[in-house]
C-alpha cells in the first residue's frame, strides 16, 4: 500500500468536499468532558461579568504568553492563558521548536501536520495554556512578506489540508485552535491599514478554502486579521464574520481580534467579532452601550455564548481536567522527523549529495549559520528552545572519526569589539559618578553584576569611510518591550537587544550565544558621532555586553578565508540565510548580508559546492547554476542541525516540495507591480486575481528558477498507468509510481486539473487538485489513487459554487513544471 492510499484527505474530508452531506463542525475530543448547561451558566453572569469575558486583560501570573482572559471565578469559569505560535509555544518558559510551518508544508503530509499540532497541543496544555493562537494559514501571495515562513504555502488546497490536520492535532490534545488571520492578510508593510482590494471570486478560490477547512476540522477560534478588505477592517466585516463564517461554514466557535486590532466596540461585536485581544480598549465600553439602550444585550449573549460552548466543549468550565506533563523527547522526535520530511532537494548535479567518505575526509564548511543555528524566524511565532545544536557540530559528530571538516564564516554577522581607539566614552551607573571607559566589552568572565544598569555615552570615530555593521551584543537584559540593551548612533537607536518579541535582534546568535542586533551605516573617516549603549540586566543572569562592529575591510576578508579555505578542499558546503520575521516585509527577495559574493566566490574556488539554504521563503540565486547542489532546510527547529547532517550524509533522502514557487528575477513575481504590492495610497489590488503562486507563472509562461511542488531526491521515480473515474461526485485519479533507482526514497505525487477549452472565467492552466505521499523501497511499484474533490471542479460565481464542465485535462507529475502523465476527461 501507499504511505495512506489519499493522505492529502481523510475519509471525512472526502465524503465532505466531495458533496456529501456537510460534516458538523465538532471533533469529538478524546478525553472525559463534564459538560455544563450553557446557557443556564449564561443567565447567571452579570452584565460586567460577561463583558469581562469578551476582551483580553492583564495575568496576574503570566506565563510569557501572549494573552490573557479573567475567568469569572464565582461561577467556575476559569481564566485563560493565550499563546503563540504557529512553530512551538511561545511563552518564558523553553519549549519545543518545530520547524517553521512552511517545512511543514513542504512535507505534502496532513499526517505530519496532525503530529506537528499534537506536539503543540500536548506542550500547550503542560505549560499551562488553554488556546493556541495558530495556525496561520494565509495564502503566501507575496514572496518577500515578512510571514511567509510561518503560514502552509501558495496553494489553497495543500493550506487546507495541511490546516485541517494540524488543528485536528493540536485540539486533540485538548489545547484551543486560534486559525489566524482571517482575512486576506497577505504581507507585513502597513499591514494594520491597508485596504486588499480583491474580488468575491479571488477570495473564495484563493484566500479562504483554508479557513472553511480549519471551520470544518472543528477549530475553536478564529483571529480577525488587521488589514481591511475592501474597505471594512476585517475585524468588523459583517461578511466576512458573519455572512461567510457564521451564516454559510455554521462556525461554532468565537472570533477574536488579532492583538490591537479592534477599532470599534458595538460595530465590532454586531459585525460577528466576539474577543476583543489583548485588552478591552474598546470593548469594555459595551456595558455602558447595553445601559444607554445602543446595543442589545443578546448581543453580548451571543459571543459570551459562543466562547462558554467552546469551552464546554474542551472540558474547561466542568472544573477543569489534569494537564499532562511535557514530553521534550517526544517533541524532539517530531521536530527531527519533520524537519527531514519538509527539507527539498532544490538541485543536485553530479549527485553532489548525500556526501561521501571522501568528501568528509576533506569538507569545507561556511557560513554563520553553520557555526549558530537558525532555529526559526521571528516575532510572535519564535520559540525558543532549550538547546540546540549547530549544523557543524551535528555534521561533524554524523561524520565521525577520519573526518575534517574545516569551518570559515564568509560571512561576518559579530565583527570585533569596538577598539579603544575609535571610541571616547564615559560610563555611569545609576546615581554614579561617570567614569571613562576604553570599550564595551563585558562577556564572559568580564561580565556586570545581574540585575545592574549602565549607560556608555561618547563618540565613535571610523578610521576609514565605509559602510559599518554596528552591533551591540548582549545576554541577560531584562525582558522588556523596547529592548534592554541598546544601541543609539547619533540620536537614533539603531540596536536593541533583550526585547521581549526580538527588536530588531538577529535571529541568529553570536559564537557566543550572545544576541546580536545593530544596523550598517555610512561613518566618516575622521568624523565622531555621538554614541550611547544602555543596558539593564535582569537579576539571577550576568549582563553581558559588547559594542562591536564588522569594518568593510572585515568584510572583504571574511569571504577571502572562505574563498582560500574552499580552494583545494574536496568539497565546499555554503549556508546561506535570510531571517523572515513578522512586522516588515524583506525589502528585496535578494540573500541579505551579501552572501551572494560569497556563495560566488567559494563555487568559484570549489566545483563541488553545495549550498544549504536556510530561508523562510524564496530568495534569488544567481549563482544556482554555478554550484552542484542546493538543499533547502527552511527554518528547521531545534533538531534542524541533526536533520541536516543526516540528510546531507544520507542517513536519509529529501522528499519535500517547494510549497511556493521560487522566481528566476523579482520582476517576474506576480505581485512586481507597485499597485499589487505595497499598495498605492493604502490600497493593495489583488488584480492578479486568482493567478496567485505557480498559476500565475503558468499563466504568462514565465520560467521560474524552482516551480512549484519541485523536489528532488537521492533516488528516481517512474509514474505510469493513469486511469481517471468519476467518483462521489469529483474524480478517482489511480496511477502507479515506482522507485526506479538505488535508494529507498519519497515522492509527492501531484495531481493537477486543467480548464475546459472555452473556460467560462480566467482559469490558471493547471491547479493542483490532490496529492500522495509515497514511500517506497528500491524497486518497488505501488498504485496510488487521489481523491479530486468536486470543489476541484468548480469555480465561484455569481455567490456560488459552479462545475467548470467540459474537457479537461488530468496531468499527474513529480512537480507543477514536471508532468508525467495527462489523460483527458469530460466532466458534467
Ligand atoms: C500577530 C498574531 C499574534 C499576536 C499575539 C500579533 O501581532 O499578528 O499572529 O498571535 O500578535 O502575539
Amino acid at each position: 500500500m501507499a504511505e495512506a492510499l489519499n493522505p492529502s484527505l481523510t475519509r471525512r474530508d472526502a465524503a465532505r468536499l466531495l458533496g456529501a452531506a456537510a460534516v458538523a463542525a465538532a471533533v469529538a475530543p478524546q478525553w472525559a468532558v463534564r459538560h455544563v448547561n450553557v446557557d443556564a451558566l449564561l443567565r447567571r453572569l452579570t452584565l460586567e461579568e460577561k463583558v469581562s469575558l469578551l476582551h483580553g486583560g492583564t495575568d496576574p501570573a503570566s506565563k510569557g504568553q501572549a494573552g490573557y482572559v479573567p475567568g469569572v471565578p464565582r461561577l467556575g469559569i476559569p481564566e485563560l492563558r493565550l499563546a503563540d505560535g504557529p512553530a512551538g509555544v511561545r511563552v518564558t518558559a523553553n519549549a519545543t521548536a518545530l520547524p517553521a510551518p512552511v517545512a511543514l508544508a513542504s512535507t505534502f503530509a496532513p499526517d505530519l501536520a496532525r503530529r506537528f499540532g499534537a506536539v503543540i497541543g500536548r506542550e500547550g496544555r503542560a505549560l499551562g495554556m488553554d488556546v493556541l493562537l495558530s495556525p496561520m494559514t494565509n495564502i503566501v501571495r507575496v514572496p518577500q512578506a515578512g510571514r511567509n515562513f510561518e503560514t502552509l504555502g501558495e496553494d489553497p488546497l495543500l493550506a487546507a489540508a495541511l490546516v485541517a490536520g494540524e488543528i485536528r492535532g493540536i485540539q486533540g490534545e485538548g489545547l484551543i485552535a486560534t486559525v489566524k488571520h482571517y482575512a486576506a492578510n497577505n504581507f507585513e508593510n502597513a499591514r494594520q491599514t491597508i485596504d486588499v482590494k480583491v474580488d468575491e471570486r479571488t477570495l473564495r478560490e484563493i484566500y479562504l478554502p483554508a479557513f472553511e477547512a480549519a471551520v470544518r476540522a472543528g477549530v475553536g477560534a478564529v483571529m480577525a486579521a488587521y488589514n481591511h478588505v475592501n474597505g471594512v477592517y476585517a475585524a468588523e466585516h459583517p461578511q466576512l464574520l458573519t455572512g461567510i463564517l457564521r451564516d454559510e461554514w455554521h462556525f461554532g466557535g468565537w472570533v477574536m481580534s488579532d492583538w490591537f486590532a479592534t477599532h470599534s466596540a458595538a460595530p465590532a461585536l454586531t459585525a460577528g467579532m466576539d474577543m476583543e485581544m489583548p485588552f478591552g480598549a474598546n470593548y469594555r465600553g459595551l456595558a455602558a452601550a447595553v445601559a444607554s439602550g445602543q446595543l442589545a444585550e443578546s448581543v453580548v449573549d451571543t459571543a459570551v455564548r459562543r466562547v462558554l460552548v467552546q469551552l464546554d466543549r474542551f472540558g474547561l468550565l466542568g472544573g477543569g481536567r489534569p494537564r499532562p506533563a511535557p514530553d521534550p523527547v517526544g517533541g524532539a522526535r517530531a521536530a527531527k522527523e519533520i524537519a527531514l520530511a519538509g527539507a527539498v532537494l532544490l538541485r543536485n548535479e553530479r549527485d553532489l549529495l548525500p556526501l561521501g567518505r571522501a568528501d568528509l575526509a576533506d569538507l569545507v564548511v561556511i557560513g554563520p549559520t553553520a557555526a549558530s543555528p537558525l532555529v526559526g524566524g521571528g516575532g510572535s511565532a519564535r520559540v525558543i528552545p532549550a538547546s540546540a545544536e549547530s549544523p557543524l557540530t551535528a555534521l561533524r559528530r554524523q561524520a565521525g572519526p577520519g573526518s575534517r571538516i574545516r569551518w570559515a564564516t564568509g560571512v561576518d554577522l559579530e565583527g570585533v569589539p569596538v577598539p579603544a581607539s575609535a571610541l571616547v566614552l564615559r560610563r555611569s551607573r545609576p546615581g554614579g559618578s561617570p567614569q571613562a571607559a576604553a570599550q564595551v566589552d563585558h562577556t564572559g568572565a568580564d561580565a556586570l553584576p545581574a540585575g545592574s544598569s549602565w549607560t556608555w555615552t561618547g563618540t565613535l570615530t571610523a578610521p576609514a569611510t565605509g559602510d559599518y555593521d554596528l552591533r551591540i551584543q548582549g545576554a541577560g537584559g531584562v525582558p522588556s518591550f523596547n529592548g534592554s540593551i541598546s544601541l543609539t548612533l547619533d540620536g537614533v537607536r539603531i540596536g536593541s537587544a533583550g526585547a521581549l518579541i526580538g527588536g530588531n535582534s538577529s535571529l541568529i546568535a553570536t559564537s557566543g550565544g550572545l544576541t546580536n542586533a545593530g544596523a550598517t551605516v555610512r561613518l566618516e573617516a575622521g568624523v565622531a558621532k555621538p554614541v550611547t549603549v544602555a543596558a539593564t540586566g535582569v537579576a539571577g543572569t550576568p549582563l553581558q555586553v559588547r559594542l562591536a562592529w564588522v569594518t568593510p575591510q572585515r568584510r572583504q576578508e571574511a569571504l577571502r578565508e572562505a574563498a582560500a579555505l574552499a580552494k583545494g578542499a574536496r568539497a565546499a558546503l555554503v549556508f546561506a540565510f535570510n531571517e523572515g520575521t513578522e512586522g516588515a516585509d524583506r525589502a528585496a527577495l535578494t540573500l541579505p548580508n551579501g552572501q551572494d559574493p560569497v556563495v560566488e566566490a567559494v563555487a568559484a574556488a570549489n566545483a563541488r559546492t553545495a549550498v544549504v539554504l536556510n530561508t523562510g521563503d524564496p530568495v534569488l540565486m544567481p549563482w544556482a547554476r554555478g554550484v552542484c547542489s542546493i538543499l533547502q532546510m527552511w527554518y528547521p527547529g531545534q533538531e534542524g542541525a541533526d536533520a541536516t547532517a543526516t540528510l546531507l550524509l544520507g542517513g536519509a533522502g529529501p522528499g519535500g516540495k517547494l510549497p511556493v514557487t521560487f522566481p528566476r528575477r523579482a520582476e517576474d513575481m506576480p505581485t512586481a507591480r507597485p499597485e499589487r504590492y505595497p499598495g498605492v495610497d493604502g490600497v493593495a489590488d489583488y488584480g492578479e486575481g486568482v493567478l496567485v503562486g505557480y498559476r500565475h507563472y503558468d499563466a504568462h509562461g514565465i520560467e521560474p528558477l524552482f516551480p512549484f511542488g519541485h523536489g528532488l531526491s537521492y533516488t528516481r521515480f517512474r509514474f505510469g498507468g493513469l486511469s481517471v473515474r468519476a467518483a462521489a461526485g469529483g474524480l478517482a485519479v489511480s496511477f502507479t509510481v515506482a522507485n526506479i533507482g538505488r535508494r529507498a526514497g519519497v515522492e509527492v505525487a501531484q495531481v493537477y486539473l486543467g480548464p475546459p477549452p472555452s473556460p467560462p472565467v480566467p482559469m490558471a492552466p493547471r491547479a493542483l487538485a490532490g496529492f500522495a505521499r509515497v514511500r517506497l523501497s528500491p524497486g518497488e511499484r505501488r498504485s496510488v489513487t487521489v481523491m479530486v474533490p468536486l470543489r476541484s471542479l468548480q469555480y465561484w460565481s455569481d455567490g456560488r459554487w459552479t462545475l467548470a464542465g467540459g474537457r479537461r485535462t488530468v496531468h499527474v507529475g513529480s512537480s507543477s513544471r514536471d508532468l508525467r502523465l495527462r489523460q483527458e476527461v469530460t466532466i458534467r
